[in-house]
Formats: C-alpha cells, sequence, structure tokens
C-alpha cells in the first residue's frame, strides 16, 4: 500500500493532497494513509503534512527498494541502505547468504570507507551520489575479469545517456568523464574458484557524482558531477545494462562501444609506472581491455597504469 501511496503523492508532487482523497483512491481509511505516508517519511521523502493534507516535495530523490526493483528486467536481490563502510564490501559478504548464483544489488545513500583502486578512497557523501554493486556471475576465467569492468564501463555511459540524455565518455581504464570532469569510476573485484580458475563471482562497484558538489580541495579540480539524476532509474539503468553485457559477453560489441567513448583513443598520455612517469601516443585497445601504446616507436602494452592527456602531469 505504501506504494500506491506513494504513486498518487508523485503524481500530485509540489501540491497538497488530503488524506481523504487518498484515502478514497485507494479504498483505505485516512488513518492508513497517515500510516503509509509515515513510513515513506521514514524511507526518506520530504512530505509536509498539516491539516489533514500532505504534499510530496517535488526535488525528492530517495533511494527506494521498490523503485529500482520495478525497473529491472531480471531477478536481483535488492539491498538498500541509508549508510554502508561499502557497498562492495557488503556485497561480498551477502554472496554467501544469498546462495550461489543470486544476482545482487546493493546500493546506498552514503558511505563510510568508499573504496577506489590503487587503495584510493572514493569520496560518498550522502543524498547526492550513488554508490552501488552489482554481483553477477558471468561464465568467464580470471584474466577475462577486466572485461566486465570494460563492460560496466561502457553499460555506466548508456544509462547516462538514456537517463540524464548526457554524452560521457570514458578515461581508461574505469573512469566515467562528462565535461572533462570525472563522474563516476568503477571498482570490481572478483571471487575466484581456486579449483577451476574461472569466477564465481564478480562484484561490479560504482560511484557516481549525480550533484555532489562540495569535493575535497585534492578532488575539486578532477571531479564533477552531472547535474542531477532520478537516482533509482539512473541505478537500474546501468544493473540492466551490465547483466546484458555479461550474459552473452559478446565481447566484440562492448569493446567496439567502448573504443568509441574512450578519448584518449589516438592521443598523447603521461603514463604512470610505479615511479617511472613517461609520455606515449595510444594507438588501441586490444581485445583484452589493455592499452597498446608507442613510446619512441616501441609498442607497449599496458594492463593496470594510470594515464593522463595532461601530458607531464597525472589526474
Ligand atoms: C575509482 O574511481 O577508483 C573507483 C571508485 C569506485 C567507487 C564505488 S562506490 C560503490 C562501490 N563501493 C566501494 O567501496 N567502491 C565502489
Amino acid at each position: 500500500m505504501k506504494d500506491e501511496v506513494l504513486r498518487i503523492l508523485k503524481r500530485n508532487a509540489g501540491v497538497a493532497v488530503s488524506f481523504c482523497e487518498i484515502a478514497d483512491e485507494l479504498s483505505i481509511t485516512c488513518k492508513e494513509v497517515v500510516s503509509e505516508v509515515r513510513k515513506l517519511m521514514d524511507d526518506g521523502y520530504v512530505i509536509a503534512c498539516e491539516n489533514q493534507y500532505c504534499m510530496l516535495e517535488t526535488k525528492c530523490d530517495v533511494l527506494n527498494r521498490e523503485e529500482i526493483t520495478k525497473r529491472l528486467l531480471c531477478p536481483f536481490a535488492v539491498y538498500v541502505y541509508d549508510e554502508v563502510d561499502s557497498t562492495n564490501t557488503v556485497a561480498k559478504k551477502l554472496i554467501d547468504s544469498c546462495g550461489d548464483k543470486t544476482n545482487i544489488v546493493v546500493v546506498a545513500n552514503s558511505q563510510t570507507a568508499g573504496r577506489g583502486r590503487r587503495g584510493r578512497s572514493f569520496y560518498s557523501p550522502p543524498s547526492t551520489g550513488i554508490y552501488l554493486s552489482v554481483v553477477l556471475h558471468p561464465n568467464i576465467c580470471a584474466e577475462q575479469s577486466v572485461l566486465v569492468l570494460t563492460a560496466a564501463a561502457v553499460a555506466a555511459c548508456e544509462a547516462i545517456e538514456r537517463v540524464c540524455r548526457k554524452s560521457p565518455s570514458i578515461k581508461w581504464l574505469n573512469d566515467i568523464f562528462f565535461n572533462e570532469k570525472k563522474v563516476a569510476g568503477i571498482l570490481t573485484e572478483g571471487v575466484v574458484d581456486a579449483n577451476s580458475g574461472r569466477m564465481n563471482a564478480v562484484v561490479v562497484g560504482i560511484g557516481i557524482n549525480v550533484n555532489t558538489t562540495d569535493f575535497p580541495s585534492e578532488l575539486s579540480s578532477i571531479a564533477g558531477n552531472l547535474g542531477g539524476a532520478p537516482r533509482c532509474e539512473l541505478v537500474a539503468e546501468f544493473t540492466n545494462e551490465l547483466f546484458k553485457y555479461c550474459q552473452t559477453f559478446s565481447l566484440k560489441k562492448h569493446l567496439d562501444e567502448y573504443r568509441k567513448r574512450c578519448f584518449v583513443l589516438g592521443r598523447e598520455v603521461a603514463v604512470m609506472r610505479g615511479d617511472d612517469k613517461f609520455i606515449a601516443k595510444v594507438l588501441n585497445i586490444d581485445n583484452l581491455g589493455r592499452l597498446v601504446v608507442e613510446k619512441n616507436g616501441e609498442l607497449l602494452i599496458l594492463t593496470n597504469e594510470e594515464v593522463s592527456i595532461r601530458t607531464g602531469e597525472c589526474k
């Protein structure tokens, strides 16, 4: 019944509706409406109530399990939290309790210890971003796990494009850019079967700055946001796209799409390899998602290095 009340409030967002009107439409009592409205407020919806009337705040964008689940095109166990340490950490713990082949979505309104690649942290303040981990079971071996990362980057761009009508691009390997700023990052972690060498499960974590503005000073010149988006829609759209790619694992299809969106292709980049820093020209992304570059006439294959298009500086 909570969802039905929410549907009516959304239809009238910004307009006061009487409890009795809602009660009539749903054939329940006014008292029951009040109790459902209270539950919605507990879920985080901003609803003003006065003199038997209630009104949903127009800019209310709450992460809600039902709103996400109803948009998913295949079965997932969906978990929504207000605050966690890291959705990837929570997702990995859930793999055991949910059973072997369950696909899982874990999303949080904020993270206290969001993790990025290379042991970095991911800034995850409340209500302005998406902190999401998707657990899937693609039929791949450990060496192919980087392809899940490239598929996730394409899925993120396609989801943003569809939901926000904006055209993001990819900085190899795992960063999503919009307006020359990083708006999302992806961290994948695999659970490998020691006997077969195949992946039991892969956890794809993505952090998206939906309308985050107050970045810490060290991020302020690099990080940007999408300028707003309905978060539940974006969560579901990303999950659906990722599932689609991991289901068929049509490598060619997603890598072609990745190459089209990757803005370092054909450009000079600064490469950080351990303590070494050098300039190289990007020639291609191979079928394993690796970056093929040329340095002083020599071909090099990059797998895990950090690249930056700002020559002399790595961002
Ligand atoms: C990066 O930019 O280096 C990757 C950032 C990945 C952040 C996401 S937020 C959801 C998930 N949980 C985490 O702790 N990290 C990923």
